[in-house]
């Protein structure tokens, strides 16, 4: 099974330390956790792992490959794909539309053919439209495949962006506070779908403030603070180690 694998991964911006010498293995599989309060660098640590955001120090390997300073399209070809915390979706095309650009990754004919209409590009746009209608059904989006993104409930949206990241078929995918905004019967029906995933050998890198969910779905869990790791293992261990309790107490603006 591949592993995504982050060894003195660090990150400053100016005088702020967002991240520092964090080493975390994310393997297919399983879903892994990430917590910590506010400003603990969370973000930055997807935001690195996907391009987006070059590192100061440290490395990032899929399997064998470095991808630590490769470009964001090639670090997507490589098998990675991520949510956003803020939802990025293009708010006036439709739901379907925004499915539909997932599926790239996967686009095989050429422009040329597609320009002139050759057969093979247009099996492929009906294959296309049909795996993207699917993913749709499976986060209960199908009655919404022709309204604007944008309009949607940011539930709705966040699962939009969900489907558009599995449409990639990534073999690792980086959740940034999915269930943000999401009922229990919601969050219940995702923690299936990345159950599934992860049984089909997939990697899943879960990030939330929502503890219980976290605990509930992964074998393993990191806790940042301050950009450091302070603590990891399974659920019972990490919840339970008072250094963890007290980033969550004395953490947070009021404190
Ligand atoms: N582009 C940036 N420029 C400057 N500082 C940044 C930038 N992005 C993040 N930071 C800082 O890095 C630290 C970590 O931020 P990050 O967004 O990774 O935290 P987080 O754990 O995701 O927090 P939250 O739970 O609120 O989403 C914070 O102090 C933040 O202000
Ligand atoms: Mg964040």
């Amino acid at each position: 099974m591949t592993m995504l694998k982050l060894r003195n991964l660090s990150k400053r911006f100016g005088g702020v330390v967002a991240s520092e010498d964090v080493n975390m293995d994310v393997p297919g599989g399983k879903i892994t956790g990430l917590i910590g309060p506010n400003g603990a660098g969370k973000t930055t640590i997807v935001n690195m792992i996907t391009g987006m955001m070059p590192v100061t120090g440290g490395t990032i390997h899929v399997g064998d490959t470095d991808i630590t300073h490769a470009p964001a399209h090639e670090i997507c070809r490589a098998g990675l794909a991520r949510t956003f915390q803020n939802i990025r979706l293009l708010s006036e095309a439709s739901v379907l539309d925004n499915v539909m650009i997932g599926l790239h990754r996967h686009e095989r004919s050429s422009t040329m053919a597609a320009l002139f209409g050759l057969p093979a590009a247009a099996r492929e746009t009906a294959e296309m439209t049909e795996r993207a209608l699917a993913l749709l059904a499976e986060f209960g989006l199908t009655r919404f495949a022709d309204y604007p993104a944008g309009g949607l409930s940011y539930g709705h949206q966040r699962k939009v962006e969900m489907a558009r990241a599995m449409a990639a078929e990534p073999d690792f995918i980086l959740l940034d506070e999915p269930i943000a905004g999401m009922n229990d019967v919601e969050s219940d029906a995702l923690a299936d779908i990345f159950r599934g995933f992860a049984a089909a050998g997939k990697g899943v890198l879960l990030i939330e403030h929502n503890v219980r969910f976290v605990a509930r779905m992964c074998s393993h869990i990191y806790v940042l603070d301050g950009g450091r790791l302070i603590s990891e293992g399974t659920p019972d261990h990490v919840l339970n180690d008072p250094v963890v309790i007290t980033a969550y107490l004395g953490g947070g603006d009021d404190a």
